[in-house]
């Protein structure tokens, strides 16, 4: 179908006194006696498109005046009569779908909760067609700030055999049927597809190493699946995930890497988005714009994990959950920190090996490994990263600690054998950092068809 997209007619200089067909959605529709006027949106820019109709030379089929309604009009591009870009006198339109009153999207405002329960139709308004114009810039620019840095793009396996994170958190992959005969789990899983027990990944990281080993420097952007328990604002089951992983590099490598890409891909999105995010700003999180650019212009803030826990202990607020050296940092923590204490993002590092992942590196101290989580107002925890441990013996002393079974990483701890090189990487999750760009709170709404507990629509 030969049309223009409406970004392009309304910003456009050149095409003013042509004549242009486009496409798109009714948004609104109101005539007075001598003139009508429709919004149009095709989805390609923030702002509508206005088609102006002369009633007197064109009857308008009332199906394309309906909400919704899908339609093509081709008309003659001129100035528009308020503000800077471009309108459509219309000279036909026809009607390409109809659209019926029972149309869920209407012009009053609707909850995000309402619109939850229609993820089908919510990209149509506002809010969530701007969501995804930011979430795509972003991913774009992440790809854009990795090639241009001479990183390689891999793609590690989703179906896998080892636990990368060691939580326990994998949906399991099978063939088998519910009642299999088996008596044993061994025999079941011997029966199996793949012959031994095997599941979604929950990172891309083992692979990522072996890759990045070879390489220098990689990353990764792909799925992750979690079978957490938790239904929060935060968890998904099946979320995008972004690791770069990078050869001779230590941990103050990987902050400065996290650091620059963030506000790289800050900085395009603020370029990129202008119109999303004024109406963010406007209407989703007050002082966006302002906190983005400061974000992309300051420095992030580094804490080790002692210093955290010294902090929290003296804070003058009120935790559910006490703090004492070695435990897990809650989600109002990790918030407390970046907001109230930092008031920014704020690299937590060197954490109690306990309570961190076997591949970290263990510190001189023998209690703490050299990982970093970027914790950020509103949200939390957005990347977690560590340098890896690069030392064979030390590595297979941690995996005992955790009695993990080490044939299935055989490969993985061969990496040490073979010319071990000092190596990190981190991971960012996806639709955190799109929450975190747009001001939205809910990770299910910054995600299509979001998979969490009990909900897959
Ligand atoms: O901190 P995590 O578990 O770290 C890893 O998986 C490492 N292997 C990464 C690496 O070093 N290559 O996860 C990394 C990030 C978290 O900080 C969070 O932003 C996101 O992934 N994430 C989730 N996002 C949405 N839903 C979930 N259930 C998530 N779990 C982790
Ligand atoms: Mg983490």
């Amino acid at each position: 179908m030969k049309h223009l997209d409406i970004r392009e007619v309304l910003h456009s200089e050149e095409l003013r006194g042509k004549e242009a067909v486009v496409c798109g959605w009714v948004r609104t529709y109101r005539e007075s006696s001598a003139v009508a006027f429709a919004e149009l949106s095709d989805g390609s820019d923030f702002e509508r498109l206005q088609i102006v109709v002369d009633r007197a030379a064109l009857a308008v089929d009332p199906e394309c005046t309906k909400p919704g309604a899908a339609i093509r009009v081709r008309g003659e591009v001129v100035k528009a009569y308020k503000g800077e870009g471009n309108e459509l006198n219309a000279r036909e339109i026809d009607l390409l779908g109809k659209c019926p009153p029972e149309y869920p999207i209407q012009k009053k405002r609707t909850t995000l909760e309402f619109l939850r329960g229609i993820p089908h139709l919510r990209l149509r308004t506002n809010t969530f067609a701007a969501v995804f114009r930011v979430r795509s810039v972003a991913a774009q620019a992440i790809h854009r700030y990795f090639h241009a840095h001479g990183y390689y793009y891999i793609n590690t396996p989703l179906i896998t055999a080892s636990d990368c994170e060691g939580a326990g958190e994998m949906f399991r992959v099978t063939t088998r049927p519910w009642n299999a005969p088996e008596k044993t789990e061994e025999e079941y899983y011997k029966n199996d597809f793949f012959g031994v027990k095997a599941g979604l990944s929950v990172s891309g990281q083992l692979e990522g190493e072996v890759a990045a080993t070879a390489l220098g420097k990689i990353y990764t952007f792909g799925p992750s699946f979690r079978a957490e328990n938790s239904n929060t604002t935060r968890h998904l089951a099946e979320f995008w995930h972004v690791e770069p992983e990078i050869a001779f590099a230590e941990l103050p490598d990987v902050l400065e890497i996290a650091e620059d890409m963030l506000k790289s891909v800050i900085r395009s999105v603020i370029e990129e988005c202008p119109a999303e995010l004024r109406f963010f700003d406007q209407f989703v999180e007050k002082g966006l714009i302002r906190k983005l650019t400061s974000v992309a212009e300051s420095d992030f803030a580094v804490c080790p994990y002692t210093e955290a826990v010294e902090r929290l202990k003296r804070a003058h607020a009120d935790f559910r959950f006490p703090v004492e050296w070695g435990c897990d940092l809650q989600s109002e923590h990790e918030r407390y920190l970046t907001e109230t204490v930092f008031g920014k993002p704020v690299f937590v590092t060197d954490y109690p090996k306990e309570i961190k992942s076997f591949y970290m590196k263990q510190n001189p101290d023998g209690k703490t490994v050299a990982a970093a989580d970027l914790l950020v107002p509103g949200i939390g925890e957005i990347i977690g990263g560590s340098e890896r441990e690069a030392d064979y013996d030390k590595l297979v002393a941690a995996m005992k600690e955790r009695k993990m079974d080490l044939s299935a990483y055989e490969q993985y701890l061969a990496l040490r054998l073979f010319g071990s090189v000092p190596h990190g990487g981190f991971g960012l999750g996806f639709e955190r950092f799109v929450m975190y760009c747009t001001g939205m709170e809910n990770i299910r709404d910054v995600t299509l068809f979001p998979r969490s507990v009990r909900n897959i629509m």
